[in-house]
């Protein structure tokens, strides 16, 4: 099972994809605990452009997280898919296509070139309005201001393949309700 959990910058992501990750595995399950960008070259270089230490263009930008996306799931990704593993991923398609799109890159175009990406089972939505989120979010990457995390919000609303939970409430609370979406999955 592949479960993808989006957001905004700032949304708790991190802290939700632990708390499944460590419940999967207290039900006697295996799981990998990933997330994108990766932490191979392309992931990397990434990482640069997202601290500002490095400058590219969007659609540029776009191709990179895409190509670090193929290289994530034939090396990690598909492999413990096919060891019967659930696997927990930090953002997806889905981020490319708010983010990007949310720069002036086509959507259209952006999903053209993730058709290889092999679909989610779920993908949660962690919902929280952009002026909380951009509050929180504190790693000094280049897309944690209001304004961009704005329009990142409106892209991502625009998606339909979401499963939106409520994230502006305690941590607890939110997992209950992630928990109450992905429970009735397991029993499959
Ligand atoms: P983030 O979830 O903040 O990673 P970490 O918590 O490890 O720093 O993701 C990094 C940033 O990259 C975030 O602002 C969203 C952005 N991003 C894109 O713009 N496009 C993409 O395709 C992905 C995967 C992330």
């Amino acid at each position: 099972m592949f479960i993808v959990v989006e957001g905004l910058d700032g949304c708790g992501k991190t802290t939700q994809g632990k708390a499944i990750n460590n419940w999967l595995i207290q039900e006697g399950r295996e799981t990998l605990l990933t997330g994108e960008p990766s932490n191979n070259q392309i992931g990397l270089f990434l990482r640069e452009v997202l601290m500002g230490v490095q400058k590219t263009d969007p659609k540029t930008l776009a191709l990179l997280f895409t190509a670090d996306r193929y290289w994530h799931l034939e090396k990690e990704v598909k492999p413990a898919l096919n060891e019967g593993k659930i696997v927990v991923m930090e953002r997806y398609v889905n981020s490319t296509i708010a983010y990007q799109a949310a720069q002036g890159v086509e959507r259209k175009w952006i999903r053209e070139v993730n058709r290889f990406a092999i679909k989610p089972d779920l993908t949660l939505f962690l919902d929280m309005k952009p002026e909380i989120a951009a509050q929180r979010a504190d790693s000094g990457e280049i897309f944690e201001n209001r304004e961009f995390q704005e329009k990142v919000y409106v892209e991502y609303m625009k998606l339909k393949d979401m499963i939106i939970v409520e994230a502006d409430k305690t941590r607890e609370q939110v997992f209950h309700e992630i928990k109450e979406v992905i429970e009735p999955l397991l029993e499959k």
